[in-house]
């Protein structure tokens, strides 16, 4: 490489790294893997390094990145928070190990821990109590989260025990359990928000929410892996972890202290396999010496300690080739992008579509058609497209360019500003848009009518539903003409939808569709309001009033209800006989039959849904809970439920409850 051609690579790769970044730390949508961001970060690192007259304080290698945010308040940290540097070959976990004997002699232990895929935060605690939390920022400083971090239940407000130093810092990281991560998306795609892409994402947007009312809801965990201050107890890193347990901060059981590198790597090797049992996410493992005087002889680089270093591992990745890419219309008229690749194997299955987030994420791949893709199945289940083989481009090939008009309706797109998604904005004539409001409509928390997606893709094409309204207006002699439709299932059907017409307003409310609205905030709604017509009649003031609805909520509801085609329907829904007002027991447990009772669901069942299971808990007194622990009273088990879950209700003592013993419970 000629001086001319390093200093062009270099720049390339700063404005690459710097989108990333962007990408990343302020939209929370990383759109290539760490992987791939840790590749083009050390090629930098390593091009900076051999060509040292093209440094620059303002390169990405400089910075850590900054996760702040100018809504919050922020703290300078009394010690900087740095970040850890990272590998990915074994081979270099054995240089480390290397360097560290030089520098402290042979007589050396270290500390495995695992890697927390997660948001990191500094804990303060004077004389015991918690006094700030604050994100890491850009190292120096970090935005203060004391009030959404208290939410936190694993986090102590005040200590255990009298032997806690006067001051000191702690810091680890905040993550979201799979299960938490899994059940916000489902509520997220309920009411038309856009999912989170990973956990991790979902845990530093939550930390950054504005009302920690509403973070205390997200159900965050926190595990805590670094005291800093000057009167620590122990001049072991070990012992003042375990140290910290009795004071009751939650550690991981799984640090393992090593002696060699044979036993880092019996370490790393059992987690890399282990790590998909754990309820939560690990990136890696991290390696520390254990001895604090050790640490200090071998001190800190400008950006990492020299005592500890990451051993990431590698999400599985194959390449393939980019057929064609399509665009997908959904619910709220978002399109979204998917590519269809040449069928590959991958991590145990078939993968022949991938996601492509939205159009910023097709332009810094670069795209072409035909391209080999590099695709890689992360924490994610969808498996998405993390690069592009630029070696293997094919001549002439063409970039892969966004659509400005809808492909099903043909509306012109629009893109919001500050928003990464094109939109169809023809809500009320746009087919997908049409089906998956009325999807919405008749699903299981909503309405309950039992009509699989085919039929309604049939009644909307043969004209029969063109609105959720005309689902009422159905006749059983309309339907045995259709082609799905035998006597028998026609009958079901229309009996299906009458039933409907006694669901309690509060889910009627939530099955209207009404951007926002999902399942918690309706119930909130028909609480406060009663009916809809002193909902529809809501001044905006009036809306703010009501517990847990805040301005965006309030305008969309605004939005909906000066639409005259929404009244329409919600007046030819009310002339159909639904419930458009609370009925006095709406709200009333049917019994306290499970008062005090924690209750985790899992598995499937054969008689009822784990959404009507989950009813049946509150409506009884019961509470529903998310993940297992020793308060919880009971595991609510079904047909293929996790081994990994089996085996945590029996280390914890908790008793498995039958679908059929359940019930005898509460008849
Ligand atoms: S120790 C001075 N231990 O990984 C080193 N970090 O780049 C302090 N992380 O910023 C960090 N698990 O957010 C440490 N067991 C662990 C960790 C861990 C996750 C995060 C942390 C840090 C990043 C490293």
């Amino acid at each position: 490489m000629t001086t001319d051609e390093a200093r062009q690579r270099i720049d390339t790769l700063r404005e690459q790294i710097n989108r990333l970044n962007t990408n990343y730390y302020v939209l929370s949508q990383p759109i290539v893997s760490d992987y791939e961001y840790d590749v083009l970060m050390n090629e930098l690192i390593k091009l900076e390094k051999d060509y040292p007259q093209f440094k620059d304080e303002n390169s990405p290698t400089q910075r850590i990145g900054d996760d702040s945010n100018k809504e919050f308040e922020q703290a300078e940290h009394k010690y900087q928070m740095l970040s850890l540097g990272n590998t990915y070959s074994e081979g270099e976990v054995a240089d480390f190990d290397n360097r560290v004997r030089k520098v402290v002699g042979n007589n050396v232990e270290y500390v495995c821990e695992l890697k927390f895929d997660g948001t990191s935060i500094s804990l303060t605690y004077i004389n015991g109590r918690l006094t700030q939390a604050v994100t890491r920022g850009d190292g120096i400083r970090g935005d203060i989260v004391t009030a959404n971090v208290r939410t936190i239940k694993c986090i102590p407000l005040t200590l255990n025990g009298q032997d806690y130093p006067e001051e000191f810092e702690i810091r680890g990281e905040i993550i979201m359990p799979r299960a938490v991560f899994d059940e916000l998306n489902a509520e997220r795609e309920d009411i038309g928000e856009a999912p989170f892409a990973n956990p991790r994402n979902a845990a530093s947007g939550t930390l950054k929410m504005q009302n920690s009312s509403q973070v205390a809801k997200r159900k965050l965990d926190s595990y805590l892996y670094y005291l800093l201050g000057e009167e620590l107890p122990y001049n072991s890193h070990y012992e003042n972890l375990m140290k910290a347990k009795e004071w009751g901060f939650k550690i991981s059981e799984n640090i393992r202290k090593c002696h060699n590198i044979k036993e880092i790597f019996e370490y790393i090797n059992y987690w890399d396999k282990a790590r998909e049992n754990l309820p939560f996410d690990i990136d890696g493992v991290v390696i520390k010496v254990n001895s604090v005087e050790q640490q200090q002889a071998l001190g800190f680089t400008a950006k990492n300690p020299r005592w500890a270093i990451a051993y990431k591992f590698k999400a599985e990745q194959v390449t393939t080739r980019l057929l064609s890419v399509s665009f997908q219309v959904g619910r709220t008229g978002a399109v979204t992008p998917v590519a269809n690749l040449e069928p590959v194997q991958l991590a145990g299955t078939v993968v022949k579509r991938a996601t492509l987030h939205n159009a910023d994420q097709i332009k810094i791949l670069d795209l072409h058609l035909n391209d080999a893709v590099y695709v890689e199945k992360g924490g994610e289940i969808i498996p998405k497209i993390v690069g592009v083989d630029i070696s293997r481009r094919q001549f002439n090939s063409q970039p892969v360019e966004f659509i400005t008009e809808c492909p099903e309706c043909g509306t012109h797109l629009v893109r919001f500003e500050g928003e990464a998604a094109h939109y169809c904005p023809n809500e009320t004539g746009c087919p997908p848009q049409i089906k998956g409001r009325i999807e919405h409509f008749i699903s299981r928390k909503a309405m309950n009518i039992g009509f699989a997606e085919a039929t309604v893709d049939l009644l909307f094409t043969q004209g029969l539903v063109k609105d959720v309204s005309n689902i009422y207006q159905l006749k059983k002699a309309q339907l045995v003409r259709l082609e799905r439709f035998a006597e028998k299932s026609a009958e079901n059907l229309i009996k299906s939808i009458n039933t409907s017409k006694q669901v309690p307003f509060q889910r009627v409310l939530f099955a209207l569709g009404i951007r926002y609205v999902g399942e918690t905030v309706a119930k909130r709604l028909a609480e406060h309001f009663q009916n809809i017509d002193n909902l529809a009649a809501a001044s905006f003031e009036e809306l703010v009033k009501a517990e847990e609805i805040g301005e965006i909520i309030a305008q969309s509801i605004l939005k909906y209800f000066q639409d005259e085609r929404n009244r329409t329907i919600v007046e030819k829904l009310k002339d159909a006989g639904l419930q458009f007002a609370i009925k006095e027991n709406d709200f009333q447990p049917v019994s306290d039959k499970l008062k005090g009772l924690s209750i985790i669901i899992s598995g499937v069942f054969e008689n009822h849904s784990r959404e009507e299971l989950k009813q049946m808990i509150e409506q009884h007194g019961g509470k529903n809970v998310t993940s297992i622990s020793k308060n919880t009273n009971y595991l609510l088990a079904g047909d293929k439920i996790g081994p990994s879950k089996l085996e945590n209700a029996q280390k914890l003592g908790v008793p498995l409850l039958s679908e059929e013993d359940f019930i005898k419970m509460i008849q």
